[in-house]
């Protein structure tokens, strides 16, 4: 059967959804952020429900309203988003992973609230690697399982950029966003995105977060038959 098909009915379909940003602490009080509002992931979280999903969100630090049938499951940093995902994936159908993840994280967090008095006119923090959640839960997933990622590039090169990450990733579509534009992507209303996959780009011109949802479950959705042996 095809339930990806067509208009969209992802009746029964179960879709894990990652969104917001993670922080990563420095010591009890302060964290490395990113500019993510969640706005797109829940956006995408919102429309996939109303074409009758079942839908999961991994919510990373995200201050937006809740929509009544969507099951949040919050967390803070990269390794509880990497954790909540991973014990999630087996159960989903699809991945859209719109979350914006730290790629590095203090080595150490400081276990009360740093003064200047201790650490003088410098403060030097190591940073090391957190794990590619996507990546990971690429190499484990199982035939039929559809993984969306997202790419939020800046400037020239945005859709080069996207497009390797969709083959290194082993992924079925990348979201690419240029953030180098004023008014999209991070922290904005509008989005204006290219829905990478094996077999070319979609452009989605600006229009709201929920446009651009609903653009990505069309089209990345509806060409996933082929996908779904
Ligand atoms: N991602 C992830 N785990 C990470 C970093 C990123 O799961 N530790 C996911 C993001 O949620 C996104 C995709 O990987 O769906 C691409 O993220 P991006 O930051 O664009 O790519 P990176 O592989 O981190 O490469 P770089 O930041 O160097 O461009
Ligand atoms: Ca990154």
């Amino acid at each position: 059967e095809d339930v990806l098909a067509g208009g969209g009915a992802l009746d029964g379909l179960r879709v894990l959804i990652s969104a917001g940003g993670t922080r990563e602490p420095i010591d009890a009080v302060r964290f490395i952020g990113n500019r993510s509002s969640g706005r797109m992931g829940f956006a995408l979280a919102e429309a996939a429900k109303r074409r009758g999903a079942n839908v999961t969100v991994v919510a990373a630090n995200v201050s937006l309203p809740r929509a009544p049938g969507i099951e949040y499951v919050d967390v803070t940093t990269a390794a509880q988003l990497a954790d909540a995902c991973s014990e999630r994936f087996d159960a989903c159908d699809v991945l859209i992973m719109a979350a914006a993840v730290a790629d590095y994280r203090p080595e150490e967090a400081h276990g009360g609230k740093l003064k200047k008095d201790q650490t003088g006119a410098e403060l030097n923090l190591r940073l090391v690697r957190t794990t590619d959640v996507l990546s990971s839960l690429a190499d484990r997933r199982r035939p039929g399982q559809l993984l969306v990622g997202f790419a939020a590039e800046h400037g020239d090169g945005a859709l080069a950029y996207g497009r390797s990450k969709l083959e290194r990733k082993k992924l079925d579509a990348v979201v690419v966003n240029d953030v180098s534009g004023a008014g999209i992507g991070f922290d904005a209303a509008d989005n204006e995105v290219w829905i990478v996959t094996a077999d070319g780009e979609h452009h989605v011109p600006k229009t709201s977060k929920d446009a651009v949802a609903a653009a990505i479950l069309d089209s990345v959705l509806s060409r996933s038959s082929s996908n779904d042996t």
